[in-house]
C-alpha cells in the first residue's frame, strides 16, 4: 500500500533494500535507497515519476491498489534515467494514450530508451498544469544532473518534488526525515550529493537561488530517493546545506589516501599524518586505504577536505590499480579550490609520485610541491624527513 504525504499526495514508489551498488559500480549504496513515486488525486490526477525497471510489475500492481489505472490523468517524468522511467513501459501498456509530461530533452531521452510514440508533452519553467483544487507549476532544473531533470512544484499542498535533488540513497521504512533518522540521512544526503551533484555545482548553486526567488512556500521538499523533508526547519537546513555544499565546500580537513604494497607507503601516510597534526592540531586528518576503504567513502573524504595527499608505490612504472581508479573518479567530481601533493616509496624507477602530481594538476588540484619519494622502506631519518614534509605541507594551507 502506498504511504500518505497528505491529503490528496501518495507515496507509491519501491523501496529497495537489496540495492548495494547504483550507476554500475561507480556507487556504493550500503543503506539501500528508494526510488519515489508520487500519485496526486486532485479532480484531476498525476502521477509523478516511476520506479526502476526490475521492480515494474510490483510497480503496477502495487498502483493499481491505490487507483483504477484509466483514472490517471497524467503521467510527469521529471527525469529520465532508467531508476525513474523504468517502469514506463509496463504502465503504458495499459494507459498508452496518457499523456507524458517532461522536458524536451526528457522526450529525446525517453525515445532513446524505450522507443515508444507516446503521447508526450513538452514543458518548461513556468509552465502548469491544473489538477482542481492544486496546480502543478514545473522548472526546469538541466544538469541536476541530467540534462532532462525538472522539478514540480504543487501548490495548495506546496510540495516541491525535487526529483535527485535532495535525495539520499537510503531505504527506510520511515517516509519522512526525522529527529530519529536525521543522522543517517543527512550522512547519505552528502555522500549522494558529492558522488552524484558535486561536478554540476554550478547548475545547483544557480537553480537554488531561482527557486528562493520563487518565494514559494514550503511545506514538504519531496526527491525521487530517500525520505521527504518536511519539518521547516529540516527543509531550511537542506536547502542552506546544499547551497555550503555546491560553494567549493571544504572543511579543516586534510585526506590522506594511499595504497601499500609492503608497508612502506603506509608507513609514509602515517609519518605524514603526524607532521600535519604537529603543524595544525586543529586539523582533522584521516587515512584512506584505497584498496581497503570504500571508494566512495573516500570521495566524500575528498569533497570535505582543504587538501589531500595521494600515494602509491611504484609498480611496473606506473601506480596501483587502487589509486589510479581513486584518481579518475576524484577527476570526474570536478573538485575546485583543493590543493594537493603525491608521496610514495619505490625500489628502483619510483615514477609513480610524479605521475599522481600530473594526475592531480590534470583534475583541478592544485599542486603544493612536487611530492616526497622513499626509496625501499623509510628508517627513522626518512621517516622524520617525511614527518617534516607533513609540517611544510599543511604549512602551506
Ligand atoms: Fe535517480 Fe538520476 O536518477
Amino acid at each position: 500500500m502506498g504511504k500518505k504525504l497528505t491529503d490528496k499526495v501518495t507515496w507509491v514508489g519501491k523501496i529497495d533494500w537489496e540495492l548495494k551498488r547504483f550507476h554500475g559500480d561507480e556507487l556504493s549504496t550500503d543503506v539501500g535507497s528508494s526510488y519515489n513515486a508520487y500519485l496526486i488525486k486532485d479532480e484531476k490526477t498525476a502521477l509523478i515519476d516511476t520506479v526502476w525497471g526490475p521492480y515494474d510489475r510490483e510497480f503496477v500492481a502495487r498502483l493499481k491498489e491505490e487507483i483504477d489505472l484509466k483514472d490517471i490523468d497524467y503521467v510527469i517524468m521529471q527525469h529520465n534515467e532508467s531508476d525513474h522511467s523504468g517502469a514506463l513501459l509496463e504502465l503504458m501498456r495499459e494507459i498508452p494514450n496518457v499523456p507524458i509530461y517532461c522536458t524536451k530533452k526528457g522526450e529525446g531521452i525517453l525515445r532513446g530508451l524505450y522507443h515508444q510514440d507516446w503521447n508526450y508533452v513538452n514543458v518548461k519553467t513556468g509552465d502548469t498544469l491544473e489538477l482542481g483544487e492544486s496546480t502543478l507549476t514545473f522548472v526546469e532544473a538541466s544538469m541536476l544532473h541530467w540534462p532532462d531533470t525538472m522539478f514540480t512544484y504543487m501548490s495548495g499542498d506546496n510540495i516541491l518534488f525535487s526529483n535527485d535533488g535532495f535525495g539520499q540513497h537510503y531505504a527506510s521504512e520511515m517516509l519522512f526525515a526525522d529527529v530519529d533518522n536525521m543522522p543517517k540521512v543527512l550522512s547519505e544526503a552528502e555522500k549522494y550529493y558529492c558522488n552524484i551533484l558535486n561536478p554540476f555545482s554550478v547548475f545547483v548553486k544557480k537553480k537554488l537561488a531561482e527557486i528562493k526567488g520563487m518565494n514559494l512556500p514550503l511545506n514538504m521538499v519531496a526527491p525521487s530517493h530517500g525520505v521527504v523533508w518536511r519539518r521547516p526547519e529540516d527543509i531550511d537546513m537542506i536547502i542552506e546545506l546544499y547551497e555550503k555544499w555546491a560553494d567549493n565546500y571544504q572543511e579543516d580537513q586534510v585526506t590522506i589516501i594511499y595504497d601499500t604494497m609492503w608497508q612502506s607507503t603506509r608507513h609514509m601516510a602515517q609519518a605524514l599524518a603526524v607532521g600535519i597534526e604537529r603543524k595544525c592540531p586543529g586539523t582533522t586528518v584521516r587515512l584512506m586505504n584505497a584498496s581497503k576503504d570504500d571508494k566512495n567513502d573516500i570521495l566524500v573524504e575528498v569533497f570535505k577536505s582543504k587538501a589531500i595527499l595521494v600515494g602509491s608505490p611504484t609498480i611496473n612504472n606506473g601506480y596501483s590499480y587502487a589509486i589510479a581508479g581513486i584518481l579518475e573518479m576524484i577527476k570526474g567530481l570536478k573538485f575546485k579550490n583543493k590543493k594537493a601533493a603525491a608521496f610514495g616509496s619505490y625500489g628502483w624507477s619510483g615514477e609513480a609520485t610524479k605521475m599522481i602530481s600530473a594526475h592531480l594538476e590534470d583534475a583541478g588540484f592544485a599542486l603544493v610541491n612536487e611530492g616526497i619519494r622513499v626509496q625501499w622502506a623509510p628508517d627513522d631519518e626518512a621517516t622524520e624527513n617525511v614527518r617534516a614534509f607533513g609540517e611544510e605541507f599543511a604549512e602551506a594551507l
